[in-house]
């Protein structure tokens, strides 16, 4: 049972609902140990899996079996297998894999979540490393590359289905396209498009290695510098995905307005966020919100009024949303020829 379905009417309900975050730290050391990832290769009992993972043993056998009652995990007699779902995307090294957001959520969302009264009394972010200390550290810069390309492998075909404008434009940019995750999809998707990737310098390596590995040197480029203080190359299409979230109403409105001039006349700003609804917003985008308040200065999710408002502000001339995905917004605010 979820937390949006508990019956919180009732002191089950809630106490079950209190100790939901035993269920989530349950997959997220599941994810950590590798436990799917050893899995994959074939059924195994609890005592193989001690000695696979360097476990002690205690405690094992009631992880494993919380783990089949969450349905990630079955249970034939004494073995375990993965789910369909854990198999699917829980498996280090697939294509499909999603666990590089989880292992970010362990590292680095757990411990802030444990500080969420201090950071509603305060309002002061509780990650323990700012932005600057994640992009100016190799290692760690590489394991947020790998959370934000587990959420692009998910997105990217969501969005390439839910545009239907890509054929009638010659260039996509995306600012803070990270890597370049997701101009790579779209630019696959669409080969008469060549993309483009603005973020900050640091990404550049990051970018070289995926356009490289993905075989598209010659269709994708890079421009570094920080969006604040630096100008945005012009496309026809520019894309600003999950990166609004990151700062306030007032820097949200800067970069709506910057994204302006960077958008070729006639082109469109394709926006995608955890959007909320103040009148009933999603469990799962309100605890989005939430975590931007635990990691950054001042961001959170935002409602398609405001960014509505500021679109319009800036110049656009129409502006539409849509669902994207399960969770997401998009929003396609076009600039006139
Ligand atoms: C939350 S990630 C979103 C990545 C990607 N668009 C996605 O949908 O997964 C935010 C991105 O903004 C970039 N970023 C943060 N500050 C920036 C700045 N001042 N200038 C340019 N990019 C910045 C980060 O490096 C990161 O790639």
């Amino acid at each position: 049972m979820t937390s949006t379905t508990t019956d919180t009417s009732r002191p089950a309900g809630i106490l079950r609902l209190a100790n939901s975050f035993c269920d989530a730290k349950a997959l997220l050391t599941a994810v950590e140990l590798g436990l799917f990832t050893t899995l994959h290769e074939g059924p195994a009992g609890a005592e193989e899996i001690r000695e696979r993972l360097g476990l002690h043993g205690r405690g094992l056998a009631d992880w494993l079996d919380l783990l089949v009652e969450v349905r990630l995990l079955e249970r034939e007699g004494d073995r375990y297998r993965n789910g369909p779902g854990a198999d699917r995307y829980l498996v280090r090294g697939s294509d499909s894999y999603i666990g590089g957001f989880i292992e970010r959520s362990n590292r680095n969302l757990y411990p802030a979540w444990g500080r969420l009264s201090e950071a509603l009394r305060t309002g002061e972010p509780q990650s323990g490393s700012d932005f600057e200390a994640v992009v100016n550290n190799p290692h760690i810069l590489a394991q947020f590359i790998n959370s934000m390309d587990a959420l692009t492998r998910v997105l990217g075909p969501q969005l390439i289905d839910a545009y239907d404008g890509w054929t009638g434009y010659e260039s996509v940019l995306d600012v803070g396209g990270c890597r370049g995750g997701l101009v790579a999809q779209i630019v696959k998707a669409h080969p008469h498009l060549s993309g483009a990737v603005f973020d900050l310098p640091q990404m550049s390596p990051f970018f070289d290695e995926k356009a490289a590995e993905q075989g598209l040197t010659d269709k994708l480029s890079f421009h570094g510098g920080s969006f604040f203080t630096d100008p945005l190359p012009s496309a026809d299409i520019v894309v600003l995905g999950h990166v609004l979230h990151d700062w306030d109403e007032q820097q949200r409105k800067f970069l709506v307005e910057k994204a302006y001039e960077s958008v070729n006349p006639g082109g469109v700003l394709l926006v995608y966020d955890r959007m909320l609804d103040r009148a009933s917003s999603r469990v799962e985008n309100l605890v989005i919100s939430l975590d931007m308040l635990l990691v950054t200065d001042g961001g959170s999710e935002y409602t398609v009024a405001e960014l509505r408002g500021h679109a319009e502000a800036a110049g656009f001339a129409s502006v539409e949303d849509r669902l994207l995905g399960d969770d997401d917004t998009l929003v396609v605010a076009r600039k006139a020829s």
